[in-house]
């Protein structure tokens, strides 16, 4: 008998999961007694094509991490995660438990290269290989790691639920109407409704009339191709506007209100997040907008005391030198192309997290919510 476990529509039987999205860009199938695959959405190809790609081996998750067949940080972590799950696979042939481990650990290291700056892809990797690395009472490591993917991917859908209705809150306190955002942050990019989408969805929901000024987001187009997709599929008002006229509509005061996510946030509540993020915050401060990150706590990165420790991603040229697969310039052109930046928590109103929203002295609010905390 074939049992496709399909994570995404579990999560949706699940009855406190009050706000649902129609995107599903993982797919878990655990054919009974056969090897296991990971169906992927392939995100490249959107919004005119929903392709689902089957990946078999950790290889192919960590090409698919790096070549952006899917992206967003959680995403990343619940991905390398069943990309664990994969990897056990290929350590069958091992007869040592012990010897099996380490070479799992070793792939962990791989997984973890693939994309630098999402701090989620080392804390799901890291809680997989906690798993691992006691007593196993004679368990398969496949049932363990399995089962650990599996809690990640539905944990993520709780906590954006949680920062969802977190985040409403502020959209009704501040009397919102106009949203900004940039990237994509929805069910395209986590286990959920997503983290800054998230918070727009469920204002959605709750039938308050909302339009949303999704930025571009040069150069992968994640705003323009991603979430307008999601704006759509969820029958948002969405207006997509070039990532150099978000200042014009700021000072024209068409925007009541900036929301983005974070790939990691350092124990000072400076945040990575898409590159533009930055420009975004500064020129909210500029013309008095409030500027929120939304992000769960797995995104937080406390070994980073500030900006300086998070690494950022730089990625291929051609991301910037071609458009649709065409150079757009002169062969050989110089070309930078920083995947991410870092926006100081000076410009930052509040970051929205599952637990609540932390404001005001970052280092202490931060250190008190991981005080708080303690993960499963
Ligand atoms: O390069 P990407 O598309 O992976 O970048 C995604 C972002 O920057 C998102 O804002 C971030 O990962 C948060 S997604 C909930």
């Amino acid at each position: 008998m074939v049992l496709l476990c399909f994570i995404n529509f579990l999560l949706i039987m699940k009855p406190n999961l009050q706000v649902q999205s129609k995107v599903q860009p993982l797919l878990w199938d655990c054919r009974d007694g056969g090897t296991p695959s990971l169906h992927v959405l392939d995100q490249r190809l959107l919004p005119h094509e929903k392709k689902y790609l089957e990946l078999t081996s950790y290889k192919q998750v960590i090409e698919a991490i790096k070549n952006m067949t899917l992206r967003g940080a959680p995403l990343i972590g619940i991905t390398a995660a069943y990309g664990m799950a994969l990897a056990v696979n290929e350590v069958k042939a091992i007869h040592e438990l012990p010897l099996q481990i380490k070479r799992l650990k070793s792939i962990a290291e791989e997984i973890k290269q693939s994309r630098p700056t999402a701090v989620n892809l080392k804390w799901a990797i890291d809680l997989v290989l906690n798993d691992i690395a006691g007593d196993c009472h004679g368990m398969p490591l496949q049932e363990i790691i399995t089962k650990r993917a599996v809690w990640i991917h539905e944990d993520d859908a709780m906590r954006c639920q949680k920062i969802g209705e977190h985040g409403a809150k502020i959209v009704e306190t501040c009397r919102s109407k106009s949203l900004l955002t940039i990237c994509n942050t929805g069910a395209l990019a986590t286990g959920g409704i997503g983290t800054a989408f998230g918070v727009i969805l469920t204002v959605h929901k709750k039938n308050q009339n909302i339009k949303v000024f999704a930025a571009e987001t040069r150069p992968r187009q994640q705003g323009a191709r991603l979430t307008t997709f999601e704006c759509d599929e969820n029958e948002i008002d969405c207006i997509l506007i070039s990532d150099t006229a978000c200042g014009h509509l700021m000072q024209k005061g068409e925007i009541d209100l900036v929301i983005a996510g974070a790939d990691r946030i350092a124990a000072n509540g400076d945040t990575a997040n898409k590159i533009g993020t930055y420009q975004l915050a500064v020129l909210a401060k500029e013309n008095n907008i409030p500027f929120y990150i939304a992000a769960p706590l797995s995104t937080f990165d406390l070994s980073c005391k500030s900006d300086s420790d998070i690494p950022i991603e730089e990625r291929h040229a051609e991301e910037v030198t071609n458009i649709n697969g065409k150079s757009i310039c002169v062969s050989g052109v110089k070309v930078r192309n920083p995947a991410f930046d870092v926006t100081p928590a000076k410009y930052i109103s509040g970051i929205i997290t599952e637990k609540g929203i932390l404001c005001g002295d970052y280092i202490d609010e931060i250190k008190n919510v991981f005080n708080e905390v303690t993960f499963a």
